[in-house]
């Protein structure tokens, strides 16, 4: 048997699971973590927060365990978020600016020179959600010397020592050519980062090094992984076409799209799905930058107590409400780091229940409106979508997003997809002769949404939806 401690280092927090082969869950813990949100459109983490949630959600996971031998560490990561950090002794040398940090988009425009060369390269947009832009930013607001990575490489130099990040990661940069290994030069130089040191780039199926972290004996770590990927990867999206959609702090639509990667041309972004047995996997993506955010966000203004009010005040509102939650700008197809989330159709009957609807609804036609790309991309409709992540709990969401999308969403009966996608991986990595589809457990929806609304509503609500976000758009500084 073989017994995982797989960490999955999120946003919002970080989680822990100690799962055999079977997926059986020994042991699971759970940190939270609150990320800072400043005005000027920043969103930072403390790093030290970030790694004692790492730790602190090991260990608990396997004190829940009854301390079971566990065979290898793997850690998922945000895929984003950097930070500056001193190479010798580990300390941070800035706060962790994260994924959703809107304050390179200056940098952004300034580069725009390069974005279509970049775009072809990496499959990626020049956008701060990206890691280049926050790492370029960071330098020239000041931070100088020691290293500025990724978070999972700051992470691990403390769990291991190594200098190391993943295929995956790597491929989320703009500085990694979307089919060759390894770093660019003339990409690190688009961005002034040539004289960066940069981590090692490792495959999905690799021992990193071995850590004392959680126990008095030398542990591997590897099968290391973005967390979106880790989560493709536990919903069985094997083959091109594949989709699904985790809900965390955003929305993230992804799907497989086999081992030819070309640039998309519909605006979704292309990277680096895995790399085990030495074949990359490549995936599309189309990202929503307010998700659970947008729930934390209505929960401060006093509209719900707690996520579990969304559906019973969504049932009860009337409709005709519109909201695009832009409250960290526009990803995938728009790339609009300046848009702010709007509502339409208010009216003097319109409450919390209506803007709690309206909110649900606009994170479904976000998601439509990706699905609807990655049809193109792949030369027909999306018919069925996987879901999974915390929001997934709204059956009103889900349902909402079955009928505009018009897809049969299939959702994922557990809720940890990240950490058990990245327990196939670090399997692959301790087990050479393991091939992809052994790793990966086969499992069955928990619950199928079909679509109920007929085409032509779902259609027409797109149309006055996809009007909003471009009124969004036009509204732009
Ligand atoms: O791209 C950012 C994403 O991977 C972060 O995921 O789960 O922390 O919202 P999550």
């Amino acid at each position: 048997m073989t017994t995982v401690l797989a960490i999955d280092q999120g946003t919002s927090g970080t989680k822990a699971i100690v799962v055999d082969n079977a997926g059986v869950i020994h042991g699971l813990a759970e940190y939270p973590l609150h990320p800072s949100y400043l005005a000027d459109g920043g969103v930072e983490q403390d790093p030290q927060a970030l790694l004692a949630s790492v730790l602190e959600a090991g260990r608990a996971a396997l004190a829940q365990a009854g301390g079971m031998p566990i065979d290898i560490v793997t850690l998922a990561n945000q895929g984003e978020s950097i930070l500056a950090w001193d190479e010798t002794t580990g300390r941070p040398l800035s706060p962790v600016i994260v994924w959703q940090d809107r304050r390179s988009a200056a940098l952004c425009a300034r580069l725009a020179v390069h974005r279509d060369h970049l775009a072809a390269r990496t499959g990626l947009v020049l956008d701060p959600y990206f890691s280049a832009p926050k790492m370029a930013w960071l330098r020239e607001s000041g931070v100088r010397g020691g290293v500025v990575t990724t978070t999972d490489s700051w992470i691990l130099h403390h769990l291991t020592g190594a200098f190391v990040t993943d295929v995956s990661t790597a491929s989320r940069s703009l500085l990694m050519p979307l089919a060759e290994a390894g770093w660019a030069p003339d990409l690190l130089d688009v961005f002034g980062l040539g004289r960066e040191k940069m981590p090692a780039v490792l495959a999905s199926d690799t021992i990193a090094s071995t850590t004392r972290a959680f126990g008095d004996r030398d542990i591997p770590v590897g099968g290391l992984v973005v967390d979106q990927q880790a989560a493709l990867l536990a919903e069985h999206c094997l083959q091109p076409g594949d989709a699904k959609c985790t809900f965390g702090t955003g929305a993230f639509l992804l799907a497989h799209a086999g081992e030819n990667p070309q640039p998309p041309q519909s605006g979704l972004a292309a990277s680096v799905a895995w790399e085990v047995r030495g074949k990359r996997s490549f995936c599309l993506d189309g990202q929503i930058y307010t998700a659970g955010s947008a729930v934390r966000w209505l929960r401060q203004l006093g509209f719900i107590q707690d996520a579990k009010d969304l559906d019973p005040m969504a049932e009860q509102a009337a409709d005709g409400v519109l909201c695009v939650p832009a409250l960290a700008g526009l990803a995938a197809p728009w790339w609009n780091p300046d848009a702010r989330a709007c509502f339409t159709g208010l009216g003097l009957a319109s409450g919390p229940a209506e803007m709690v609807r309206a909110v649900l609804e606009g994170i479904a036609a976000q998601v439509a409106e990706l699905c609807r790309l990655l049809g193109q991309e792949s030369g027909g409709p999306l018919r069925r979508l996987k879901v999974d992540g915390g929001l997934t709990q709204s059956r009103f969401l889900m349902q909402a997003l079955a009928d505009i999308a018009q897809v049969e969403v299939e959702l994922f009966p557990s809720q940890h997809a990240t950490p058990l996608g990245a327990a196939a991986l670090a399997r692959m990595a301790l087990l050479p002769d393991l091939s992809i589809a052994e790793a990966v457990l086969p499992w069955q929806p928990e619950r199928v949404f079909q679509p109920i609304w007929s085409a032509d509503r779902a259609s027409a609500f797109r149309a006055r939806w996809l009007r909003a976000a471009e009124l969004v758009q036009d509204m732009r500084n």
